[in-house]
């Protein structure tokens, strides 16, 4: 049997990895400036995680949710604690396509609504609503679409006024897109429709998936904007590569036996991993240090010429260019051995690094980027 070949591939075979460096099978380090995606968190293989892990499966791995699991109790603790979410509660799934599946089911179970607004740019994961609220219609089959879901464009305050009332059943928005090339939206307008959607019953979502667990340097990306999100989503940083999706969710939705429902979710294996995540961030000042090195990154990358705009917050980093970024990718891999993401803005290319990078490493990035980039300038003759 062959694998179904949806993925793109780099030219890459790891088989280690330590901190920020990924050991592929010829023993060549690359830099990973791209974190798997927004998972990696507190660092490849880092030692404590790898204890809690082993420690755990030589207990118990698995058993379902038949039974109580006070790992569960525990990571909605620290959870409810390093977030400012503590009244909320905590369900436990296992990616972030099931965590703003199950958000907006709960969504209508609550007000009885069907219609998502959702905004232009979004990605919210590839199951049956969370595809339907993604504004990507060639990942969207006809069965999809059947969902009542409206895109309307970020940071538009007039058309969110006219959209947003009693016919909605919830609003998803990103804390900042990903996917779109790191796109945020004004503290201002998600004051804005935080209290559209209070004041029209409508539950508003705020999917964290990429932007939250510490990556902006806030636990949340909007947690800065002061508002209070109905139900909010987490999964990649939360697991540090273990699978793991949450949804926290407010006091006044009301929870019922069987209204959600998950074989593998909030397992011992992905708990431990979980708890264990949000002990590094606190124990090493984590979210400290995505904020001082993405500081040193942004202010190093909006300098460099051929460079047009840099967004974002903290170690989750658009970084625009003239022209398409992938040239520019290429090089720093086979160059520069330098992982980076990519985005749906064939200009830009996104920095997602593990939140314990180093200022060393980040040095060295910029050193790379930089010579890259001239080259790029430089005429060939
Ligand atoms: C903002 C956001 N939401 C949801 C998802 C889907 O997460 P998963 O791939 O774990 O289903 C992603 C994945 O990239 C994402 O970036």
């Amino acid at each position: 049997m062959k694998t179904f070949n949806v993925y793109p591939l780099l030219p890459v075979t790891p088989v280690s990895a330590k901190g920020a460096i990924v050991t592929d099978e010829n023993g060549i380090d690359y830099l990973d400036f791209y974190g798997g995606h927004a998972v990696i968190s507190v660092g490849h293989s880092h030692p404590h995680y790898v204890n809690s892990l082993k420690t755990q499966l030589d207990k118990i791995a698995f058993y379902s949710n038949a039974v109580q699991n006070p790992l569960q109790e525990i990571l909605a603790e620290k959870l409810g604690k390093i977030s400012g979410y503590e009244k909320h509660f905590l369900f436990l799934c296992n990616s972030g396509a099931e965590a703003n599946e199950n958000a907006l089911k709960l969504s209508s179970f609550h007000n009885e609504r069907k219609k998502i607004i959702a905004f232009e740019g979004s990605f919210h994961g590839r199951t049956s609503a969370a595809v339907a609220a993604t504004n990507d219609l060639t990942i969207n089959a006809k069965i999809n679409l059947q969902h009542e879901v409206e895109f309307i464009p970020l940071n538009d305050f007039g058309i969110a006024e006219k959209k947003i009332d009693e016919t909605v059943s919830a609003v998803i928005i990103e804390g900042i897109q990903g996917v779109a090339g790191v796109v945020e939206p004004t503290i201002e307008f998600l004051q804005f429709i935080s209290k559209k959607c209070k004041e029209t019953g409508t539950v508003l979502i705020l999917d964290e998936v990429q932007s939250g667990c510490g990556r902006t340097g806030d636990f949340f990306a909007h947690t800065k904007s002061g508002i209070e999100a109905d139900l909010i989503t987490m999964a990649k940083g939360l697991g540090n590569g273990y699978p793991i999706g949450a949804v926290l969710i407010a006091p006044q939705f009301q929870a019922k036996h069987g209204l959600l429902g998950t074989t593998f979710g909030g397992n011992y294996l992905a708990c431990t991993a979980a708890i264990s995540v949000l002990e590094i961030i606190e124990m090493e000042s984590l979210q400290k240090n995505a904020e001082l090195i993405g500081h040193y990154l942004h202010s190093e990358i909006f300098q460099i010429p051929g460079v047009t705009k840099v967004s974002g917050r903290g170690l989750m980093i658009g970084v625009t260019l003239e022209d398409n970024c992938a040239g520019v990718r290429t090089q720093l891999l086979n160059e520069h051995h330098i992982f980076t993401g990519s985005s749906s803005c064939k200009k830009t290319l996104r920095l997602l690094p593990p939140l314990n990078i180093t200022m060393q490493q980040a040095e060295l990035f910029v050193k790379a980027f930089s010579s890259v980039m001239k080259k790029q300038l430089t005429p060939a003759n």
